[in-house]
């Protein structure tokens, strides 16, 4: 039995639109945060007398087509036509609102090179992972990492900063427990086909992605959270502007925004937001204004998170 544990991250620069549907070739570059807390731990072991794979979540059986193509991949890779039982938990609460499918591909990943002794590279591995899900490329790594456009091997994660170097936080608040309605691949698919915007983002992302590496060299940390806040936004409005349109919002997002947007100014705040394909705000900013963050929203319920390491193998 082989047994990773992954964190989600959160991309500063987003990932948003794809050249590739099999392999999850993006459109953009993005930058994103590994977040130390949230972990998804992930075992597989081979068992020959299955005829399919078992796949538990949270120790409910469950069916996941994504997960069982992915599988076929490895299969397929290492030549063995052997099923397995794969278990897989997350310690984050569904509070947090994060996407599990990226610390969860980035620690199926790993475990599954060890069981069925792959051998890959780190870089294989990080395409392995992307494949899985584009996102969880970048849960491999630790601190900051960047992942740019390109093909099948080399378009993958890799670490611009390691996480002692990154003087970041991320608040994770739970506005709503709504599951969200679109997907985020079928949204880019829609955004691409139909956005009049959409090369504008493609466009704009790419000179975000150039900007964010140098406010990064320079340690201007403020300017990467005011940079990351315009990307996010200007994600969502790739959504509103398709067909038909797509708005993940609900009106308790919305009320954040202001609010955060007001009390940052009244308060002299370091607070800058970022938005997935979900309901759910990331309130960014730096480790020594958590203090006051916390003191700001009191009344909410959020989890705090700081850079965290990449995935690795446990015993
Ligand atoms: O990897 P996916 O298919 O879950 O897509 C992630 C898309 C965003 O979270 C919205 C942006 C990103 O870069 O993580």
């Amino acid at each position: 039995m082989a047994q990773a544990i992954a964190h989600p991250n959160l991309a500063l620069i987003k990932y948003w639109g794809k050249t590739n549907f099999k392999h999850n070739l993006p459109s953009t570059p993005s930058l994103s945060i590994t977040l130390n807390n949230l972990t998804t731990t992930t075992s597989v072991q081979i068992q020959t007398e299955l005829s399919k794979d078992q796949i538990f979540l949270n120790d409910n059986l469950i069916e996941n087509h994504k997960i069982i193509s992915f599988m076929n991949q490895i299969r397929k890779l290492s030549k063995k036509n052997v099923f397995t039982v794969i278990k897989t938990k997350n310690n984050f609460p569904t509070a947090a609102g994060y996407a599990s499918s990226a610390s969860g591909f980035a620690a199926l990943s790993l475990a599954c090179n060890q069981e069925f002794q792959l051998g890959l590279s780190p870089k294989e591995l990080a395409c392995l992972a992307r494949d899985g899900s584009g996102s969880a490329t970048r849960s491999l790594s630790s601190g900051l990492v960047a992942w740019k456009p390109g093909n099948c091997e080399n378009s993958f994660g890799y670490q611009i900063l390691p996480a002692h170097d990154v003087p970041l936080a991320v608040f994770s608040f739970k506005n709503t427990d709504n599951a969200k309605a679109v997907s985020s691949t079928k949204a880019m698919e829609q955004v691409r086909k139909s956005s009049p915007y959409y090369d504008a983002w493609i466009k704009s992302t790419t000179s975000d992605f150039n900007k964010s590496l140098k406010f990064i060299k320079n340690h201007q940390w403020v300017d990467l959270l005011k940079l990351a806040e315009i990307n996010a936004f200007k994600m969502h409005a790739t959504m509103l502007s398709s067909q038909p349109p797509i708005i993940y919002w609900e009106p308790q997002t919305i009320s954040l925004i202001k609010r955060i947007q007001k009390t940052r100014q009244e308060k002299n705040l370091i607070a800058y937001i970022s938005i997935d394909a979900g309901a759910n705000i990331k309130l960014l900013t730096l480790q020594s204004q958590v203090p006051k963050i916390i003191n700001t929203f009191q009344d909410l319920s959020y989890t705090i998170s700081l850079p965290g390491e990449g995935a690795k193998l446990i015993d």
